[in-house]
């Protein structure tokens, strides 16, 4: 309740009635954590969360269930931010009239269950509903302990995870001198669709040392970025899949096959070695495997933005490859199986396509719940 909120609000065009502003830094240095923990607010009052690399979340819960959304409560969606992005993304959440507890966490798969959870007015220990209460039931209700069970089991009662869900978000794009916002939609937790300071060919080996790998095989590039494969023994392919069908080259949804190099033999002590390009378009995951005889169903896959924080990894697709070979002998779908694999929409081309200058243009979107609100700005 004080003045020092002065800027915040002319920035946000918010009315003069001002609340004290209190800064949490989401996953500081990657840690999975808010910091600070909990905050100690009055109706009105600001929460203003800084989001640093990765995909986070501040959605509202409650005291019993940390890591299951609110009914009707807030969430900023997910953040995605690249790594060194400046300015670092912001929200801002109002306290809402009344004084009761409001618990939080971060929706992010796997981050609830390690304590990543905040509140406001949380009571003091050792009350049974305190912060250090709450962070304990999120760990209990999530966390490895309880997930044990199921991963530990073997690789063959893998269950594949839904398709990757669609969110709209919004990243800060710098250029040479010029900076924009650009609102697109993607799937959740994969990097904007904008391209990186400067474009780069990203190298995969195919096959090295007569192994059946790509390596590496997991990788992340931005839009306008290259990938070369690189064949450096035996016969193999660069074949493009789905998550959910690994070993079976892609039919997009326009009924046209996905991308693939055909059998690139090369001879034993071969000094030039056969390439396959790929252009990266948008930040979608690209899933693909060897399309030689047993190759896929042995683990030789590979995968281009796969947002290893979901269940849609690489780990994930591996296993799935490996099991499509021990189920059904090579797996000899060609649907896509997964659903519209056609890439970003919405507004995600590189190009500024909005107001540019020398300053940030400032989004405003405000996001009212009934029990909480989020003043989604830049
Ligand atoms: C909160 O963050 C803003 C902007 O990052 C900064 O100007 C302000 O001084 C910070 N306030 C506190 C109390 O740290
Ligand atoms: C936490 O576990 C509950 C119950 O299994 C589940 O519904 C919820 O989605 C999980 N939350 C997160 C963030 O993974
Ligand atoms: C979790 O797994 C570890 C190692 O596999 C095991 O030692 C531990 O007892 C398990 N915990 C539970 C709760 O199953
Ligand atoms: C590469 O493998 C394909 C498919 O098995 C086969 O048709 C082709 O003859 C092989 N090429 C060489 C040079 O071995
Ligand atoms: C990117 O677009 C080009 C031109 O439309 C296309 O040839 C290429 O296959 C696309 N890349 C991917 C990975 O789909
Ligand atoms: C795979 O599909 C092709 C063409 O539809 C078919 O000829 C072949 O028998 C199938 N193989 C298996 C193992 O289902
Ligand atoms: C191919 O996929 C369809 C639909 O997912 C399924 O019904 C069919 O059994 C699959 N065929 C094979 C050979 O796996
Ligand atoms: C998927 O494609 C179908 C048909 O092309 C379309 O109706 C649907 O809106 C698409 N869904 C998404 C999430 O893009
Ligand atoms: C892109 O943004 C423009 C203007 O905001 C809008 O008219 C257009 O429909 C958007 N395109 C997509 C694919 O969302």
């Amino acid at each position: 309740m004080i003045s020092s909120t002065l800027p915040l609000a002319a920035l946000l065009g918010l009315p003069t009635v001002l609340g004290a502003v209190f800064n949490v830094t989401v996953a500081p240095q990657g840690k999975l954590v808010y910091e600070p923990e909990f905050v100690n607010a009055e109706p009105g009052d600001f929460i203003q969360f800084t989001f640093n690399p990765k995909a986070h979340t501040v959605t509202q819960s409650s005291f019993d269930t940390p890591c299951v959304p609110l009914p009707g409560g807030a969430t900023t969606g997910f953040v995605p931010v690249e790594a060194g992005a400046s300015p670092q993304p912001i929200r801002i959440f109002q306290v809402p009239e009344g004084n009761t507890p409001l618990w939080f966490y971060c929706g992010q798969v796997g981050h609830c269950g390690q304590g990543m959870v905040f509140a406001i007015n949380p009571p003091a220990d050792p009350s049974p509903k305190s912060f250090s209460a709450f962070k304990a039931l999120a760990i209990a209700q999530n966390g490895t302990a309880s997930a044990n069970a199921t991963s530990s089991s073997t690789p063959l009662t893998f269950s594949t995870p839904p398709p990757q869900s669609w969110a709209v978000a919004t990243a800060t794009v710098s250029q040479g001198s010029s900076t924009w916002t650009t609102t697109y939609t993607s799937y959740a937790g994969s990097l904007p669709p904008t391209p990186g300071p400067q474009v780069v060919d990203h190298k995969i080996e195919v096959g090295p040392d007569g192994s059946l790998i790509y390596n590496p095989a997991s990788i992340q590039a931005n839009v306008g970025d290259t990938v070369t494969f690189e064949f450096k023994a035996k016969n193999h392919t660069v074949t493009q899949s789905s998550f959910a069908n690994p070993c079976s080259h892609l039919t997009l949804p326009d009924g046209s096959l996905g991308f693939a190099s055909g059998f690139k033999p090369v001879d034993a002590g071969a000094t030039e070695f056969p390439t396959f390009q790929i252009k990266i378009n948008d930040t979608t995951p690209i899933w693909g495997y060897c399309g030689q005889t047993g190759h896929c169903g042995q683990g030789m896959v590979f995968a281009i933005n796969a947002v290893e924080s979901g269940p849609n990894n690489f780990a994930a697709f591996q296993t799935i490859a490996k099991n499509t070979a021990s189920t059904s002998g090579g797996g000899n779908n060609s649907t896509g199986g997964s659903g519209n694999n056609t890439g970003n929409g919405g507004n995600g081309s590189g190009k500024p396509s909005g107001a540019i200058s020398g300053r940030v243009t400032s989004v405003f979107a405000v996001t009212f719940a009934i029990v909480g609100v989020f003043l989604l700005s830049l």
